[in-house]
């Protein structure tokens, strides 16, 4: 079978990678980078450490407003279409070139394959839940990472084509934490001790865009007086350019990391603090304990296994987390057991 294979933002390289290695040994995948995430290290840094293949096509949208993003994928993806006419389209996630890919395979009457189907958060007004609603009602395939995610599904009436395989993710994070253990000095580099230090990372928009919750997260994090390694995606810093953020001295910020890095400093740090979906995860994976600065999370399987926190924009919950948050002995494979790519392709061939 032919299948297009559609990426565009920093955790869709992840998600493709064991996808790409597991599909490619009977079908033909054509992959297609939507351009959304361009700088090198939200793109490029991961084509060169995961091994996905070069991408066929680069759409090079960049950024914009949300219609004026989606609307340049849904042109690219329908030319790259038409030519390719592949007997399926695979999209990922919950972004925009998530939503981009659907839509444009779904007018042309191609098939769509969810993967990380039915995850919800309920809060209508993220532009992730708009698309992964989108996705997964126009999805033939919805792959899910647990059967919490395919009872999100049955509960909007969708039953059928429905398949719980585990986390992709979790796939990559088993495979590439020996190479980068191997391959990453970046605790050398930036003076780490393993359990020295908590790991943040934000980009959430409602975070990022909202000058009163992002300056509560930087006045915590000026507050917990431990050493703190904090990745900034673009979007943040330049919404922490647009508050004049100070920080303490104890909050190293660094540009976004290579992947490597960043399962090193996932699986050294003593804690993690983030809003991110695949940091959340991560953290899970890595067995590390994880305050997660939203309202509500998707991946509610951590929280209920007592991994997980929420603690907002908050920051007085934030401190206290901080300092007193302590996981359970117990750690149950919630989301798979590292085998979901491979579940997938040969799902996929039947
Ligand atoms: C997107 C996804 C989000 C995902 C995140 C992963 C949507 C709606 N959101 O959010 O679900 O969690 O990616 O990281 O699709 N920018 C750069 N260089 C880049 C990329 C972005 O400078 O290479 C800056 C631009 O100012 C841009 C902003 O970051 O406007 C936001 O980028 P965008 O891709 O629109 O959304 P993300 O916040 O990255
Ligand atoms: N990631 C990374 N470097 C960073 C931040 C994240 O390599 O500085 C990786 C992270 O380990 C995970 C993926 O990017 O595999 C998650 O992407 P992100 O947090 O941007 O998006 P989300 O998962 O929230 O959609």
């Amino acid at each position: 079978m032919k299948f297009v294979s559609v990426v565009g933002a920093r955790p869709e390289f992840v998600q493709a990678a064991p996808v790409s290695w597991a599909l490619r040994k009977a079908h033909q995948e054509i992959l297609v980078h939507t351009g959304q995430h361009y700088d090198y290290a939200m793109s490029q840094a991961f084509f060169d450490e995961l091994d996905v293949p070069a991408p066929d096509y680069n759409l090079e949208v960049g950024s914009g407003t949300h219609a004026r993003q989606t609307a340049a994928m849904l042109i690219g993806m329908e030319d790259v279409l038409l030519k390719e006419q592949p007997d399926a389209v695979i999209v990922r996630g919950d972004t925009n070139s998530t939503v981009a890919g659907a839509l444009a395979a779904s007018k042309l009457g191609i098939d769509i394959v969810h993967i990380e189907a039915g995850e919800r958060s309920f809060a209508r007004s993220m532009p992730e839940e708009q698309n992964r609603i989108i996705a997964d009602h126009l999805a033939g395939r919805c792959f899910c990472v647990s059967s919490k995610s395919a009872a999100n599904l049955a509960a909007e009436g969708i039953f059928e084509g429905v398949y719980v395989t585990g986390d992709v993710m979790l796939d990559a994070s088993l495979h590439y934490r020996a190479i980068a253990r191997e391959k990453s000095n970046v605790l050398e580099r930036l003076r780490l001790t393993p359990e020295k230090y908590s790991l943040v990372t934000i980009h959430r928009a409602n975070n990022t865009d909202d000058p009163e919750r992002l300056r509560n997260i930087v006045e915590a994090l000026n507050a917990v007086g431990e050493q703190i390694v904090f990745p900034v995606h673009p979007r943040t810093r330049n919404a922490l350019r647009s508050i004049d953020a100070v920080f303490a001295g104890h909050v190293l910020l660094t540009e976004p990391a290579g992947y490597y890095d960043m399962m090193v400093l996932e699986e050294n740090a003593r804690l993690i603090a983030t809003d991110s979906g695949g940091v959340q995860r991560e953290a899970y994976y890595f067995a590390r304990p994880c305050i997660t600065l939203r309202d509500e999370t998707e991946w509610t399987e951590t929280v209920e296994a007592g991994w997980n926190l929420l603690v907002g924009a908050d920051c007085r919950k934030i401190v206290d987390a901080w300092h007193t948050f302590q996981p359970p002995a117990e750690h149950p494979p919630v989301l798979g057991d590292g085998t979901a790519a491979k579940k997938i392709a040969e799902i996929l061939g039947e």
